[in-house]
């Protein structure tokens, strides 16, 4: 055989090959799919709020001073079981676009840095640049690589600080007080017309539950657009994987405000 002919046979060959394959590997396929649950699919955002004397005072060590508002901690990505959409890897290619890579942050957040910094400090040490990129770099991996805007974090960074600022007030009630979890979520409730998610952390002494953080959720905008309409959260507790997570149990629970 000449050198066109051999590889035009191999052609055909594996052209039949690849049909036989796809054919045959069909049902298996199927039955994988039953198995596992589908890629998991963005139902609607989450925007996190932290309450930094809890956060200060329980989680981490902040330098002061320590702000008193709330202050964003991320805007994650959930699928309908509220569950977080995993972050972008070689194995959850979730996007066809290409995620910018952490790297690339300070160039295209630039124009908000100083934005980014007062509304979403790294609460640890919050006027060090280095430390804010570091905390919205791992945010950006964990939770925008997989959002709505995979290569565009300004979009996605700008879409938390536009439904932060919209929000005036979160809870009426003064610090240094106790409530229970649903008075909690009622207040919000009252307030912005939507339950939010509510968790909990514990004080240095591990002696008391406080208001660590409110979340809000909001329907997954149409393409083009960033989050704007909020939703009832599903879960008033934090949830994972059908257990209650966090030091919170019972929406009975009573918590301090710090
Ligand atoms: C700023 O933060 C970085 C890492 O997050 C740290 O290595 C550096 O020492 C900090 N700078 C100052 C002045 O504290
Ligand atoms: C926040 O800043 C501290 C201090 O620089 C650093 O150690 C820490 O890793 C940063 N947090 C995150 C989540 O990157
Ligand atoms: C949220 O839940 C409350 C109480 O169940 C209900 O009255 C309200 O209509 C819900 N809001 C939305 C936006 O679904």
């Amino acid at each position: 055989m000449s050198m066109e002919w051999k590889y035009l046979f191999l052609a055909a060959a594996l052209v039949a090959l690849s049909g036989w394959f796809r054919f045959y590997s069909q049902p298996s396929t199927f039955i994988h799919h039953q198995q596992v649950r589908a890629t998991p699919k963005i139902s609607f955002y989450k925007l996190s709020l932290q309450w930094p004397p809890a956060t200060c005072h329980g989680t981490l060590r902040c330098k002061p001073p320590i702000p008193s508002d709330f202050k964003i901690h991320d805007i994650w990505p959930q699928d309908r079981y509220d569950e977080p959409i995993p972050p972008y890897k070689k194995k959850n290619p979730c996007t066809r676009k290409r995620p910018t890579l952490r790297k690339d942050l300070r160039i295209k957040l630039h124009t908000v840095e100083a934005h980014l910094t007062s509304e979403w400090p790294n609460l640890t040490d919050g006027l060090n640049m280095t430390a804010n990129y570091k905390f919205w770099g791992s945010e950006w991996e964990k939770h925008g690589t997989c959002s709505d805007y995979p290569d565009d974090p300004l979009t996605y960074f700008k879409s938390a600080l536009k439904l932060r600022r919209g929000i005036k007030t979160i809870v009426r009630f003064g610090r240094q007080t106790s409530w229970t979890v649903n008075q909690v979520a009622d207040e919000v409730f009252y307030v912005l017309k939507a339950y939010p998610q509510i968790a909990c952390n514990l004080n240095p002494s591990r002696t008391q539950k406080q208001l660590w953080e409110i979340r809000l959720c909001y329907d997954r905008p149409n393409p083009g657009q960033t989050p704007h309409i909020l939703i009832n959260c599903t879960h008033i507790l934090r949830v994972r994987k059908g257990k209650i997570i966090g030091p919170c149990k019972s929406l009975s629970d009573s918590i301090f405000f710090p």
